[in-house]
């Protein structure tokens, strides 16, 4: 190697020891008598030293020429420092330099490397292989080593083999669109990057693997936010001969062990709730749980008393924002806006407070009496010094918004620490969701999972109100996993793909392979996947999962690095046998 320690390694006990260290510089100071550089690598940052008629001459001119970023290598004697630093692991100690050489100069970068940048996103993201030097990135790089290394560590231990699928496909229906790569081989048809590995994975139970898992990439052409990339991975797993409790304890146990492992927590047992009861309290099917503050249903409370808005509601709901009565007008104002804002979509916000002699003053004082106001109180179990918001309207879209109001309130009383962790599983998703714009049915996890047995009878008469052996897990809030019992049945799949709107001959041709290999002797089998970047994120505090991916793509799916997407060059395109007309 081209040095004998790294720059996070040295300390008092290696005083004296004649050592060679390479890195980048962090920064030079030059006090003119004496001349410090620290020099930075991935394991830490060591302090160099240089002095006027004592270092080497020519050592110490080269140092003058340092700039940021510039790659060199330093010989010289560890020697004990005079002021210390207490920040820094290698703080007790400098090198005393008396070569230097200069492996590769550099042009200033276009932002600070240090842990606090200047840079903007744009520019962190072109220049991304700069970013990664700083050590916050590298950091949440460092934590995704771990947790892979763990998860295969655990999954290993369970019997689990991990096995590589295919990336070239055709398409796998999670509810996104495809990315598609033309064959030149087979001119006019195309391969589908996989949505995820769900059929081929559901194959190799058909094939007795028993217990499968991948860590793997899947594409997703999908609107981006913060926990969404169109590339992404997941911690893929599959499982024969099981039951969902049975998946449901492997995978807590998954969680647990990468909670205690890498990070040192013990976690308690994952409550479990349904999704019928997610809805209802919490207006979501991926609740935050580290606080309460649940829905309160209010249509028996506050209907026929003149206040229309209510009236006319299909559902008055509410939460308890206790001890919040000191809320200002403005703060309330905001509220109100906030929850007015087209993306959460209430029509208003009507509050009511708890005063300190158990009075309540509401916004909506005219249609209620004080009595009135008490049963409200009342129903939200209120104490004195709450808050009582509550939204009124059709109930599926008001208890979105007041699922949007409940978050925001949490994070306004600081109730969504990131160093907390609550879990939950969220069992009996339904079988299928109607959508309005297509008019049909659509699997709400995916066609492949199961109903539950006990729901088949109605899949004719009421489809809709089938529930699955679906579940997912919920962590802070967000959805990091999901899975179900898949069907193993031939005729029950193909019912599936009736109900979904797909003919049977669309079914045969894009499914037929796998309908195919249920009549060779499908176990019963089921499995989960895991979303292993949003994981990452979770574990490292952060709200976006970028930092954990190294070269991720911005909100227009576009690497600004290498700039891709780009056009290709006619030659490629005319070997495809692809005519480009962009509608203008
Ligand atoms: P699902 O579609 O729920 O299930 O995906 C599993 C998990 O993957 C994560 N995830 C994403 N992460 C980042 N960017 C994205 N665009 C993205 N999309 C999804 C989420 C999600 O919970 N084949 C099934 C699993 C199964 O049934 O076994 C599937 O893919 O954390």
């Amino acid at each position: 190697m081209l040095r004998s320690h790294t720059c996070g390694e040295l300390r008092l006990e290696n005083v004296g020891q004649e050592v060679t260290l390479t890195g980048w510089v962090q920064k030079s100071r030059d006090k003119g008598g004496m001349l410090w550089v620290d020099l930075r690598d991935r394991y830490g940052i060591t302090q160099l030293s240089l002095e006027e008629g004592v270092s080497d001459p020519q050592a110490l001119t080269l140092a003058r020429t340092l700039g940021r970023e510039f790659v060199i290598k330093a010989t010289g004697t560890v020697i004990e420092r005079v002021s210390k630093n207490d920040k820094i692991a290698t703080g007790d100690i400098e090198i005393k330099v008396t070569t230097l050489e200069i492996l590769n100069p550099a042009k200033l970068p276009p932002f600070l490397i240090e842990d606090e940048t200047d840079g903007g996103d744009d520019l962190r993201m072109k220049y991304r292989y700069l970013d990664l030097r700083r050590s916050p990135v590298r950091k949440s790089l460092e934590l995704r080593h771990r947790m892979a290394q763990q998860t295969r560590s655990y999954l290993d231990g369970q019997g689990f083999i991990e096995v590589e699928t295919p990336v070239l496909i055709k398409s796998t229906p999670e509810g996104a669109r495809d990315f598609v790569v033309p064959s030149r081989m087979n001119p006019g048809e195309f391969y589908a990057l996989p949505q995820s590995p769900q059929t081929f994975k559901q194959l190799l139970m058909v094939s007795g693997f028993d217990k499968y898992f991948q860590i793997v990439k899947c594409f997703r052409d999908e609107d981006l936010r913060a926990d969404r990339q169109p590339e992404f991975t997941q911690i893929d797993c599959e499982l024969s001969f099981v039951t969902q409790e049975d998946i449901l304890n492997t995978f807590e146990g998954l969680v647990k062990h990468l909670f205690r492992t890498v990070k040192g927590i013990e976690l308690a047992d994952f409550p479990r709730m349904t999704y019928a009861d997610a809805m209802r309290l919490y207006g979501s099917d991926k609740p935050d749980t580290r606080f309460g503050m649940q829905f309160v249903e209010l249509n028996e409370v506050v209907k026929n008393k003149g206040f229309k808005v209510f009236d006319d509601a299909e559902l008055v709901v509410g939460i308890n924002a206790s001890g919040s009565a000191h809320f200002t007008r403005k703060q309330l104002d905001e509220l109100t806006d906030f929850v007015k804002r087209p993306q959460v979509g209430a029509t208003g916000l009507v509050y009511a407070r708890v005063q300190e002699d158990g009075s309540v003053k509401s916004s909506v004082d005219k249609f209620y009496s004080p009595e009135d106001l008490q049963q409200l109180a009342q129903a939200f179990n209120a104490q004195p010094s709450d808050l009582l918001l509550v939204l009124a309207g059709g109930a599926d879209r008001t208890r979105k918004a007041l699922n949007e109001l409940r978050l925001e309130m949490g994070t306004r009383l600081g109730m969504r620490d990131k160093d907390t962790f609550s879990t939950l599983w969220v069992l009996d998703f339904p079988l299928l969701e109607w959508d309005e714009e297509s008019n049909r049915y659509h699997a709400m996890h995916h066609p492949f999972t199961s109903p539950k047995p006990e729901d088949m009878d109605l899949i004719d008469t009421n489809p809709g109100a089938v529930r699955a052996n679906a579940y997912d897990m919920v962590i802070n809030g967000v959805e990091v996993g999901g899975g179900s019992i898949r069907i193993h049945d031939r005729a029950v799949q193909s019912r599936m793909f009736d109900l979904l709107g797909f003919t049977t001959e669309e079914a045969q041709a894009q499914f037929g392979f796998l309908l195919d290999a249920f009549e060779y002797g499908a176990p019963p089998h089921g499995g989960i996947a895991f979303g292993f970047d949003r994981l990452c994120s979770l574990f490292g505090g952060a709200d976006s999962i970028r930092d954990f991916i190294a070269f991720p793509k911005n909100n227009s799916g576009r690497d600004v690095m290498i700039d891709a997407p780009s056009s290709i060059a006619q030659a490629q395109l005319d070997e495809l046998q692809i005519d480009v007309r962009l509608k203008k």
